[in-house]
């Protein structure tokens, strides 16, 4: 399967997706898109040999569907099969995520359905909660919603702040989202728990 990998910063999701992807694995990614130039995964795709684009969408200002066209037809150019979101901080229409609807993934930083949206670390922790964690799902229509892939959890401890929080969280991610798509890439739709 052909996977293209969409982001908006780091991409540390993406790196630990294509570097899972070596070997044997059922998916490889074909190309990494970043809703702007300076997106620091950019040029760590580029590093790993893969392709890497950007199609801004500030010259679009509120005109989401326009941005989403381009965005569409520069991904068509590489065929993917799959499309997973990796840090990538655009919300999508539904025009959009019908195109690619059973065939788009996303990580979100919390245990959904618990705490969709953002800042999910300080709100786990205003909320005393005992553990947090992360989340892949199908991408449907309605944010950080659709059919749960797998998630993984880590226990909140006293002192903890938003930070060492997220980056405990983070180190589940790119544990999470390599297993996840290994199995969907491959039709498994057993449920991954870390
Ligand atoms: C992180 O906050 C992560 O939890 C979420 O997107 C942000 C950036 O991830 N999935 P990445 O390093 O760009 O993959």
């Amino acid at each position: 399967k052909r996977v293209a990998v969409l982001i908006s910063g780091g991409g540390s999701n993406m790196v630990a997706l294509a570097e899972s992807m070596k070997g044997d694995h059922p998916a490889r990614p074909v190309l990494v898109l970043a809703n702007s130039a300076d997106a620091g995964g950019l040029d760590k795709a580029r590093g790993l040999g893969i392709e890497a684009d950007h199609v801004d969408h500030r010259p679009f200002k509120g005109d989401r569907a326009a941005f989403e066209d381009v965005l569409h037809d520069r991904l068509m150019q590489a065929r993917p099969d799959i499309l997973c979101l990796a840090g990538f901080m655009r919300v999508l229409t539904e025009g959009f995520v019908s195109r690619w609807q059973g065939r788009m993934l996303n990580i979100h930083p919390s245990l959904l359905p618990k705490y969709r949206g953002l800042h999910t670390h300080a709100r786990a922790i205003e909320a005393g909660d005992r553990e947090h964690g992360c989340t892949v799902h199908e991408v449907t229509p309605a944010l950080d919603d659709g059919p749960i892939l797998g998630q993984a959890r880590v226990p909140i401890q006293p002192g903890d702040t938003a930070e060492t929080l997220a980056a405990k969280v983070l180190e589940q991610e790119h544990r999470l989202y390599p297993a996840c798509l290994r199995r969907f890439a491959a039709g498994d739709r057993s449920r991954v728990d870390l």
